[in-house]
């Protein structure tokens, strides 16, 4: 199952991407790249590029991209073994018999044992939910008004109250008892041995936006507790960077996501027609999910509970979903607890209607705001304002603040003129800093200014450096992988360096050292972004510089507000290559 270096090479040097991607899809010559629609989201135009001499694609509007194997892993859904498979078939070269040893074999091995193993226990819970013996299940299913389809469309299961069925039928596979424990479907006890860590319950396999099953939740079929069981984290498992149903809802064409809490919610929403709901993994919703849910939408609907939990956790939620660049709505559905419930008593038309009506993000911040002072009392309604001031310096100067400032002044009957005061006076104050706390931050998703900048020129220098090898020796005089601040544009410029001093660049094969979805999407957005044609030689010369320059520059900044103050061997070495940078001539030669 794992496979040299060398064979992937040679694998990949027989698999054109444009002959293997125009197997799949049509494409279209253009200049020196070739488009075509892009399998991956639901599109007609052509934003699919793929470029020969780097033999990689990329799709414009959804981001996916990576190399041939990459196209093949998530057309047919595969994973990275079972893509060289499919290819070496294709180009006639045999594999050979496993290879037994070995660290990244046995690493690579785990994952994709894992995640064969989840489809065979999803498809084992599936068949037994089937079966007479899953009539409870059915039952419990049916009762809470889900149709047949539905409960095929989302791949229910059932596992039996005897919890030993599936830990037999994989053993049976021939999984091991060390494998059969990573999975995160069995559970061990001194006094059991091991045993399935679903019994009893109605079971919603989890999948990835591949259609890969990487995980389970399981509810009890009553009144039992914990009422959802959920698998652990494994290695295909990250609760944080997925969410549950987003693989339908990435196709579904509507204008918004609905975020949720619950599976139930989801499905019920899904078969009232609202086929864009997702829900997060019985954790809270996380910054990398605001940036998966970037790439489908720019509109996100919350519908958390509608109890004290739910609140906070919209609260908690909006922020995030700000930073991500996305617009935050509330839908309400009071009486209702959640939308499944809403939809139960009132049905999908009614539901839509709240839809309509959902409330702004900032509108609802406000509505809980207000409820923490009282405003009879003069003081706690001068307390209230300067935090309205506060919320509204979250917002940077501009067009979108003057609309909040607007709005928030109409609401508690203030001028314009009055609220902007207050804004002024807080500002002056904490400094202009708004006063919330800063997100995680997250490699590659920064949304201040300046940071965006250096972001850009860092990005754009790769993509330099991976246009040619006389290129890349060029800049590599000026720039050394420690002046990339970005951990990721760091470790690409490592990578280069290390295939140059063994042989020659190549591109392409650099994913294999990104296993995270989005670290792939955006080392392929560095490779795939073809540079500005640029009229003139000196023109390009000049782009380079500054490019080289901003790098530098930020490097430097970076090191200077790192330094130890007392290091002054580190302090002396800033300074000259501050002198340095002056001086620096760049050329193209
Ligand atoms: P809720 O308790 O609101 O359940 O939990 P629900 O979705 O309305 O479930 P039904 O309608 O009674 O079946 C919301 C979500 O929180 C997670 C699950 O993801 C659930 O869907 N949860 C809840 C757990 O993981 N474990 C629990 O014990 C409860
Ligand atoms: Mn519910």
């Amino acid at each position: 199952m794992f496979y040299s270096q060398d064979l992937v090479e040679e694998i990949r040097s027989r698999s054109d991407i444009v002959d293997v991607i125009s197997g799949y899809i049509r494409l279209q010559r253009k200049g020196s790249n070739y488009v075509g629609v892009c399998p991956f989201h639901n599109d007609r135009n052509p934003s699919m590029s793929v470029n020969p001499p780097r033999q990689i694609y990329r799709c414009f509007s959804c981001g996916a991209g990576g190399d041939v194997f990459k196209f093949v892993m998530e057309y047919e859904s595969l994973t990275f073994p079972e893509a060289v498979k499919v290819l070496a078939d294709r180009a006639g070269i045999t594999l050979p018999e496993q290879d037994p040893s070995g660290e990244a074999r046995q690493q690579a091995d785990v994952k994709a044992q894992i995640m064969e193993m989840n489809k065979l226990a999803a498809k084992y819970y599936y068949y037994a939910l089937r079966q007479p013996a899953g009539r409870q299940g059915m039952e419990y299913l049916l009762g809470r008004r889900l149709t047949k389809e539905t409960i095929n469309r989302f791949g229910l299961g059932y596992a039996d109250k005897f919890g030993g069925g599936l830990y037999q039928y994989l053993k049976n596979k021939g999984y091991s008892d060390q494998i059969l424990k990573e999975s995160g479907l069995m559970q061990a006890d001194e006094k059991r041995g091991m045993y399935d860590k679903f019994w009893n319950r109605v079971i919603f396999p989890i999948m990835d936006t591949h259609n890969r099953v990487i995980g389970f939740g399981g509810r009890v079929m009553g009144d039992g507790k914990p009422k959802y069981l959920n698998s652990p984290e494994t290695r295909v498992f990250d609760k944080s960077r997925n969410l549950y149903g987003l693989n339908l809802a990435r196709m579904s064409r509507k204008p918004n996501i609905i975020l949720c809490e619950g599976y139930m919610d989801v499905i019920a929403m899904h078969q009232a027609g609202f086929v864009q709901a997702v829900a997060s993994l019985g954790t809270a919703f996380t910054v990398q999910q605001s940036v998966m849910l970037k790439r489908y939408t720019n509109e996100v609907l919350l519908t958390y509970d509608s109890d004290e939990a739910g609140v906070r956790a919209a609260l908690r939620a909006l922020p995030i979903l700000k930073d991500a660049g996305l617009t935050a709505k509330i839908i309400h559905m009071e009486p209702y607890k959640d939308p499944d419930e809403f939809i139960k008593a009132e049905g999908a038309e009614s539901f839509q209607k709240r839809i309509d009506e959902a409330e702004s993000g900032f509108s609802f911040e406000l509505g809980v705001l207000e409820r923490q002072y009282d405003f009879q009392e003069p003081e706690s309604k001068t307390a209230f304002f300067q935090a309205l001031a506060g919320k509204l310096l979250e917002f940077e100067a501009g067009i979108e603040r003057d609309n909040y400032t607007e709005a928030a002044a109409r609401r508690y009957q203030l001028t314009r003129e009055q609220l902007q005061g207050m804004i002024r006076k807080v500002g002056e104050k904490t400094g202009g800093l708004a006063k919330r706390a800063a997100p995680e931050p997250l490699s590659g998703q920064r949304r201040r200014k300046p940071e965006d900048a250096n972001l850009r020129s860092q990005r754009l220098l790769i993509t330099w450096m991976t246009s040619g090898e006389r290129m890349f020796r060029n800049i590599r005089r000026y720039i050394e992988p420690e002046d990339f601040t970005d951990s990721l544009c760091r470790r690409v410029a490592e990578l280069l360096e290390e295939q140059l001093f063994n042989g020659h660049l190549n591109p392409a094969s650099l994913f294999q050292h990104f296993t995270e979805e989005e670290e792939q999407k955006q080392v392929s957005a560095m490779l795939q972004d073809t540079l500005k044609a640029l009229s003139s030689r000196e023109e390009e010369e000049k782009a380079l510089q500054e490019t080289i320059l901003r790098v530098k520059q930020n490097s430097i900044a970076w090191q200077t507000a790192h330094v130890d103050p007392n290091d002054t061997e580190m302090l002396k070495k800033i300074v000259q290559k501050r002198r340095e940078i002056e001086k620096l001539h760049i050329s193209l030669d």
